[in-house]
């Protein structure tokens, strides 16, 4: 059969990489972590001291960042490169995680991160999860999902994930962040954080990994 592109969007800490990941493997696909990039990108900007009130600064800046995706041999997973440098694991950060919306917004980032992505899914067979996959990125995507969850729900998961690298954080720090950056991707003026009219919303606040994925396979055979 024809591969296609599969888009997810939603919320943040919705579990939308879980199930990107798990329906790229099923699939045989290339799973994309779309906010890797803003993620990295975002570092780069912090390491260098951008200053992003300044629009030359912040193409010339754009200008010396590659970024690129490669599997990992071990755990075959893909993890994003910066420069060349593995950024996969300290992109997660609660420091990144604190500037990394207000740099998504700017104009600059966004053409950039676009561009690169619709790069990577010309030959399709990909699952990409984001905020404007299927708005923006590839609105003529074949499959679309938008992912919601009760916000304790997602507080929590995140908490759970981020307790583990570092035993200082605290549930409210985490809640704090997660509705900032819903806040500033949801109100941004370019590609906000929307449901595509032709999205299909899975809530998965009750819904085990398997039930979500076996949801969203249950959608790709309604397709055919
Ligand atoms: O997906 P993740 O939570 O890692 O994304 C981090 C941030 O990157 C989001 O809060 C959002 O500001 C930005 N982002 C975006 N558009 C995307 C993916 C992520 O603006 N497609």
């Amino acid at each position: 059969t024809d591969k296609i592109i599969i888009t997810i969007d939603g919320w943040s800490s919705c579990g939308k990489s879980t199930l990107a990941k798990q329906l790229a493997k099923k699939l045989g696909y290339l799973y994309i972590d779309s906010g890797a990039m803003y993620r990295a990108i975002t570092l780069y900007f912090l390491r260098n001291n951008i200053d992003i009130a300044d629009e030359h600064k912040i193409k010339q800046a754009l200008k010396n960042i590659t970024l690129e995706f490669r599997v990992n041999e071990y755990s075959h997973q893909s993890e994003i490169f910066l420069n060349e440098e593995n950024v996969e694991y300290i992109i997660r950060d609660l420091i990144i995680a604190e500037k990394v919306s207000e740099i998504a917004a700017l104009k600059e980032v966004r053409s950039f991160a676009v561009k690169a992505q619709q790069k990577i899914g010309k030959n399709k067979g990909i699952v990409m999860d984001g905020r404007d996959i299927g708005t923006t990125v590839f609105p003529h995507a074949e499959l679309k999902i938008f992912m919601v969850a009760d916000e304790t729900v997602r507080v929590e998961r995140r908490f759970t994930e981020m307790f583990d690298k570092n035993p200082n954080i605290t549930l409210d720090e985490i809640k704090a962040n997660i509705e900032m950056r819903d806040y500033i991707d949801s109100h941004r003026e370019i590609s906000p954080l929307r449901k595509a009219s032709d999205a299909i919303v899975i809530d998965n606040t009750h819904l085990t990994e398997k039930e979500q994925l076996e949801f969203a396979l249950g959608l790709l055979k309604k397709r055919k």
